[in-house]
């Protein structure tokens, strides 16, 4: 896995039980992203993990939990499913068949990466060098039947967000090797 180049503020390790448990974190994060939480709205989540690892399944219940209404299409094919909601854009990027940085740089891409626009990306490392590094990267693992959440603030709008999310003690940390 690429790691952005700055250097973290800081990380929470957290354990996802279930599916639930990953639709309860994004839920945490909405209202942090789109203003309501009194921080300014917008900022940039990476996702990685492997195929399954719950990268959709966290964007959709962010963006369902923003008041976006209606299907909420992966992008692994379009590369971009885009949204708005009064005046915020949310843009959400799977680069898992990214393959010519060209098409990126002419479709004008990189202009959506403002800090007024929700963007998240799933499989942002097959990006490469084209894209700066995130407020937050969430790496979520297989852990037994669940799922390890690793987030990393890599910006101080992320340490605030960092901050600000409270896991239920069902999340608090990866369960013990062999559970
Ligand atoms: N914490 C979790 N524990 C177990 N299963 C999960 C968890 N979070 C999501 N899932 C399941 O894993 C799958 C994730 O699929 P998806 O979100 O499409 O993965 P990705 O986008 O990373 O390829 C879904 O079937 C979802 O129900
Ligand atoms: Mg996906």
């Amino acid at each position: 896995m690429t790691q952005p180049p700055e250097t973290p503020h800081s990380r929470k390790v957290l354990h996802l039980p279930d599916e639930a448990a990953t639709e309860a974190l994004a839920r945490q994060l909405a209202p942090l992203v789109d203003g309501r939480a009194g921080v300014p709205p917008g900022g940039r989540i990476h996702l990685s993990g492997d195929l399954g690892a719950g990268k959709t399944a966290f964007t959709r219940a962010l963006l369902r939990e923003c008041g976006i209404r209606g299907r909420i299409k992966s992008p692994s094919y379009a590369l971009l499913e885009s949204y708005k909601i009064s005046s915020l854009y949310f843009y959400h990027f799977d680069f898992y068949r990214f393959s010519d940085p060209r098409e990126w740089l002419d479709a004008g891409f990189r202009d959506l990466l403002r800090d007024d626009a929700v963007v998240l990306v799933e499989w942002p490392e097959r990006a490469g060098e084209l894209l700066p590094p995130p407020d937050l990267l969430i790496a979520l693992d297989y852990a037994g039947q669940g799922r390890d959440a690793a987030l990393t603030a890599y910006t101080a709008r992320g340490q605030t967000w960092l901050n600000a999310i409270i896991p239920p003690p069902s999340m608090q940390a990866p369960p013990p090797a062999g559970a």
